[in-house]
C-alpha cells in the first residue's frame, strides 16, 4: 500500500473525521512510529507504520468483510432513494466509503449477504468461473419430486446443472455457483413451483451464523475470510 496522509488514514478507519484528526494532531495525540505527528498532511504507509491515538495503537484494516443476515424487505444495494438498503442497517462506525453488498439477494430473500469494500474478493466470489457455490433454502408451493431433482441436475434452461435436495414436500436446498437474476426462483418456476420463501445459508465454505438475528451482522473471522472462496460443494 502506498503512503497516505495521516488524516485520511484515520478517517478511512472511522477513528476520526478529517477535522477531528486535525484537532487530535493539534493536541499532539497522534504518533506514527513513536514520533508525534505535527501536521495532518504527514504521510505514512498504514500497513506497516505503528499509528497510535492517545497512546493506543490502532489496528489498520485495509478492507472490511461483514456477514449480514439480510431481512426480507431490505434492498441489497449501496443506496436507494426510497427503500432501506443493507448498508443503511450498518452503524456509523462500520460505514465507510466504498462499502457494497457483494452480489444481490432479491428484496424478499433473506440470509447471508457479504458486505465489503474489497472489489477483487467480491469479483472472485461472484464469478461462476471461481466455482464458489452458494447454498439456498427454498420453500415452494408444490410438492417436490425426484423428477425435479433430476431436472436441476441436468441443467434447467440457461442455467448450469445444479444440485437440489428435497428436505420435505415443499422445502429444498439448492446449490448454485452462478448468480443470475432471480436464478433460484426461475429454476423452480421451470419445474412448476413458485418460491414462497428463500434464504441463503452459505457462501463458499462459510455458513450464515445462525445466532445472527435478521438485520444484524458481524465481521468475518480471518478463518471465514479464508474459507469464503472455498470451491468444495455438495449438499
Ligand atoms: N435466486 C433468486 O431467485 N433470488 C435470490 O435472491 C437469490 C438467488
Amino acid at each position: 500500500m502506498s503512503m497516505e496522509r495521516i488524516d485520511k488514514i484515520l478517517s478511512s478507519q472511522n477513528i476520526a473525521t478529517r477535522s477531528e484528526a486535525k484537532e487530535l494532531i493539534r493536541k499532539k495525540k497522534i504518533c506514527v512510529n513513536g514520533k508525534i505527528v505535527l501536521k495532518p498532511d504527514e504521510k505514512c504507509n498504514p500497513e506497516t507504520a505503528e499509528i497510535s491515538v492517545d497512546g493506543k495503537l490502532i489496528s489498520f484494516k485495509k478492507y472490511v468483510y461483514i456477514m449480514m443476515n439480510k431481512p426480507s424487505g431490505v434492498l441489497s444495494a449501496s443506496n436507494d432513494k426510497y427503500a432501506k438498503t443493507v448498508i443503511d442497517l450498518l452503524p456509523k462506525e462500520l460505514q465507510r466509503k466504498g462499502l457494497f453488498p457483494a452480489g444481490r439477494l432479491d428484496k424478499d430473500t433473506e440470509g447471508f449477504i457479504l458486505i465489503t469494500d474489497d472489489g477483487e474478493l467480491a469479483h472472485k466470489m461472484l464469478s461462476p468461473k471461481s466455482h464458489v457455490y452458494k447454498l439456498y433454502k427454498a420453500v415452494v408451493d408444490k410438492i417436490l419430486t425426484d423428477e425435479d431433482v433430476t431436472a436441476f441436475k441436468n441443467g434447467i434452461n440457461e442455467f448450469l446443472p445444479a444440485e437440489m435436495k428435497i428436505i420435505d414436500e415443499h422445502t429444498a436446498l439448492v446449490e448454485i455457483c452462478e448468480g443470475k437474476f432471480h436464478q433460484v426462483k426461475k429454476m423452480f418456476q421451470a419445474v412448476g413451483a413458485n418460491v414462497t420463501y428463500l434464504k441463503r445459508l452459505r457462501i463458499g465454505g462459510v455458513w450464515l451464523d445462525e445466532t445472527l438475528e435478521k438485520g444484524t451482522f458481524r465481521e468475518l473471522s480471518p478463518k471465514e475470510l479464508h474459507e469464503l472462496l472455498c470451491t468444495k460443494h455438495g449438499i
